[in-house]
């Protein structure tokens, strides 16, 4: 842990100077030639950084402009959620860095060379096009300094595809970041305007900051849509927490996953929240509220945690375990998820448990023993 914990600080220094891409490139690709993943080794529990040596970074999008508020949003998403990207930069005035992902199916009976075939290689070309329409489009005054990192990996079959590198692509967004205060966010979540405009305010930031190198963690409720979709999604999220509050009471607006997981985010008291006190959110097991983490204190996501479940709530778990407070912020600020519906593309087609034992390296494993798993 340490070691790898080096090697991205080391990393990150470098990437403040010089040609910002061949650093990256030296210091996320693998040296020896890459590889297909299969689908046993994509099954292979990690314990340091060997088992993404696969993920090759092929692009990058840097903002041109510096961060107009110290807070990094740091995302990742595969290729075919980019528009849901797009509607993130445009919700947040800050950084944001998201790595991108396209996995590429290339069979040996196909092709059997460990580069991409000429179809993939068009198909990448395509993705960047792509990209490269949706970085020019944020760029307004109102939108992120958007930062895209483009990643592909070669499959040698389709179910070995099925296991998103979640936690590799939330590091690798990370070492880019070049604020202290750092905020891991589902890309499909979108942040509220009076997040941005409380940041903006040199004083509030340095303020924020400040505490949280104090080993607290700034936790942001976060909201669904109950009725009304994206008019009031869009409404919400630059309103007023007045407002906030009325659509709360009236159930237009409730806890983000207050039916499918409740335990997510019920420690972080909406009504208290509501009702505008400050106070401390306790930890349990199974809590994944999103928040904002200091650099300095924000743990590397375990990269063992592919495909769906737990990765978020084994990181909480680890910041708790790093003896951090959560602090639930509660001066006008607001998430609110887009509409946008999560795909079940994710799914494993195998015993859950099975898939769990292999997921988690043994240590994690130990600690993770009590997490009530695969919450749907
Ligand atoms: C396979 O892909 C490689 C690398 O792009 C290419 O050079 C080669 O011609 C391809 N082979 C076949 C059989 O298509
Ligand atoms: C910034 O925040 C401080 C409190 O931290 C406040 O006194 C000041 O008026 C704010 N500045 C602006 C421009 O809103
Ligand atoms: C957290 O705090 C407890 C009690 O003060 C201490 O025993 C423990 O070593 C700390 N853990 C870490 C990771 O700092
Ligand atoms: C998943 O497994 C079931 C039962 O073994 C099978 O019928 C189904 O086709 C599989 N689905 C996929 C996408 O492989």
């Amino acid at each position: 842990m340490l070691l790898s914990r080096l090697f991205f600080v080391v990393c990150q220094i470098f990437l403040l100077h010089g040609n910002r891409f061949l650093e990256l490139e030296s210091c996320i690709n693998p040296k020896d030639p890459p590889r297909k993943t299969s689908w046993s080794s994509s099954l292979q529990s990690c314990s340091e950084f060997s088992c993404t040596s696969n993920v090759i970074l092929r692009k990058t999008w840097f903002s041109s402009e510096k961060p107009r508020i110290p807070v990094t949003i740091i995302t990742q998403l595969s290729i075919d959620r980019k528009e849901v990207l797009q509607r993130q930069c445009k919700s947040y005035m800050g950084p944001v860095v998201a790595a991108v992902y396209a996995p590429l199916i290339q069979p040996d009976w196909l092709n059997a060379s460990n580069t991409p075939s000429e179809h993939n290689e068009q198909y990448l070309t395509q993705i960047e096009q792509q990209l490269t329409a949706i970085h020019r489009s944020v760029l307004a005054p109102g939108s992120c300094q958007l930062t895209m990192l483009l990643f592909y990996e070669l499959f040698d079959s389709v179910s070995a595809s099925v296991l998103y590198p979640v936690n590799a692509l939330r590091n690798f967004a990370r070492m880019v970041a070049q604020t202290n205060l750092i905020f891991p966010l589902d890309v499909d979540m979108l942040v509220s305007k009076s997040f941005s405009n409380l940041l903006s305010n040199h004083s509030e930031a340095q303020k924020m900051e400040k505490m949280s190198a104090k080993q607290i963690a700034f936790i942001l409720p976060a909201l669904e849509v109950v009725t009304g979709g994206l008019q009031v999604e869009q409404a919400s999220c630059e309103g007023s927490k007045q407002a906030i509050v009325e659509q709360f009471n009236n159930g237009v607006l409730q806890q983000f996953k207050k039916f499918t997981y409740p335990l997510g985010h019920r420690n972080t008291d909406y009504r208290r929240w509501l009702s505008n006190e400050v106070f401390d959110a306790d930890w349990e097991p199974g809590y994944e509220p999103y928040m904002v983490l200091h650099w300095d204190h924000l743990p590397w996501f375990h990269i063992g945690f592919k495909g769906f479940g737990l990765n978020k709530v084994s990181f909480v778990a680890d910041v708790h375990h790093r003896n951090i407070s959560f602090k639930v912020i509660t001066k006008k600020l607001v998430f609110c998820p887009s509409a946008c519906k999560r795909k079940k593309a994710l799914q494993i087609n195998f015993s859950k448990k099975h898939c769990t034992a292999e997921m988690i390296p043994p240590s994690m494993y130990d600690l993770l023993a009590w997490i009530p798993l695969f919450q749907s």
